[in-house]
Formats: structure tokens, C-alpha cells, sequence
């Protein structure tokens, strides 16, 4: 029975080397969107919990994969990775320093909601919150075409 498995397992390597261009990475730009929408629905959970006057506790784990999200935005723009229906702006590339500073003020947004989530302070966390939407806006206004 051993030669039937290596058979499988030769064509199986031979269809990797052949295939390999088409075996290629997930696409920077639809990679990122997802993100970026489940970024969105994450900061209007926590919205809506911190504006009913809700447990906000119950959101840190959003708030923590905000955080790790925003400081490893820049890693989901590759050079040239403006094409495919994107509509990220040049800026993103040629002012680079500029958006990698938009990224980095949305994860001290992040960790600030995170912590005032953590504290259970609704109201706080309401704040924090629209802190957070303006660190977004602050980078779209640069970088995010309409
Ligand atoms: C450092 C810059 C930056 C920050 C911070 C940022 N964004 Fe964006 N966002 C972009 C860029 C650039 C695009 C366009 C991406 C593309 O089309 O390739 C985008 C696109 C989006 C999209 C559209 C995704 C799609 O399906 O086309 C949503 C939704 C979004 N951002 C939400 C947010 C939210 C919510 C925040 C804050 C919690 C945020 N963004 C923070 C740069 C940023």
C-alpha cells in the first residue's frame, strides 16, 4: 500500500511546483477591506453597547483586535498594491511616513478605547469611541478616495 500513497503524494508535490505561480497570496487589497469593514462593525459594537449604557467589558476583545489590527495596517499596503478595485490613494506610497503616522494615532485610538472599555465606564468608552472615529477619518481624509 505504500506505493499507491507515494504516488498521490508525488503528483501532489509535482501539481505545487507546476501550479506554483497560481497557488499565490490572498490579495492585499480585498485582504485589507475585509478588515477594514470588520474594523467598522467592531467600532459600532462597542458604540452601541457604550450608548445603551452596556456592559462595555464585554467589547475589550474587539477593541483588542482594533489594536493589533491599526499596528500592523501599514503590512496590508504593499507597494503596489493600488490596483484591483482599490481605492486607496497615492498618498499611501508617496507620503508614507504620513499614513504610517494616521496608522499609529488610530492604535494609541485603539488602546485608549480598549482600556476605557476594560474599565466598564459607558459613557468613557461613548468617547472613546468617537476618538476613535476621528483617527479614522483623519487617515481617510489622506489616503482613502470616495
Ligand atoms: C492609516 C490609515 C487608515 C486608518 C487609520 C483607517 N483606515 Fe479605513 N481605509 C484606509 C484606506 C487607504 C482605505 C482604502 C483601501 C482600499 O480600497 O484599498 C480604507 C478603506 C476603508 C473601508 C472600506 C473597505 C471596503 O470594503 O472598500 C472601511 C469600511 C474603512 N476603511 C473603515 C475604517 C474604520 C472604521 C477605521 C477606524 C476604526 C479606519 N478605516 C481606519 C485607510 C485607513
Amino acid at each position: 500500500m505504500a506505493r499507491p500513497r507515494l504516488f498521490l503524494t508525488t503528483a501532489a508535490l509535482a501539481a505545487l511546483l507546476l501550479g506554483g505561480g497560481a497557488i499565490a497570496q490572498p490579495d492585499p487589497v480585498s485582504t485589507r477591506k475585509d478588515g477594514l469593514r470588520r474594523m467598522q462593525a467592531n467600532l459600532e459594537a462597542i458604540g452601541a453597547v457604550a450608548n445603551s449604557g452596556g456592559n462595555t467589558r464585554d467589547t475589550v476583545a474587539r477593541a483588542d483586535e482594533m489594536v493589533a489590527f491599526f499596528r500592523d495596517l501599514p503590512l496590508l499596503f504593499p507597494p503596489g498594491s493600488d490596483g484591483n478595485g482599490s481605492k486607496a490613494l497615492p498618498a499611501v506610497w508617496s507620503d508614507r511616513p504620513g499614513f504610517e503616522r494616521a496608522a499609529a494615532n488610530a492604535t494609541t485610538a485603539a488602546e485608549a478605547l480598549r482600556n476605557t472599555a476594560a474599565s466598564g465606564d459607558a459613557a468613557a468608552t461613548g468617547q472613546a469611541v468617537r476618538a476613535m472615529g476621528s483617527a479614522c477619518g483623519a487617515c481617510h481624509r489622506n489616503n482613502r478616495s470616495r
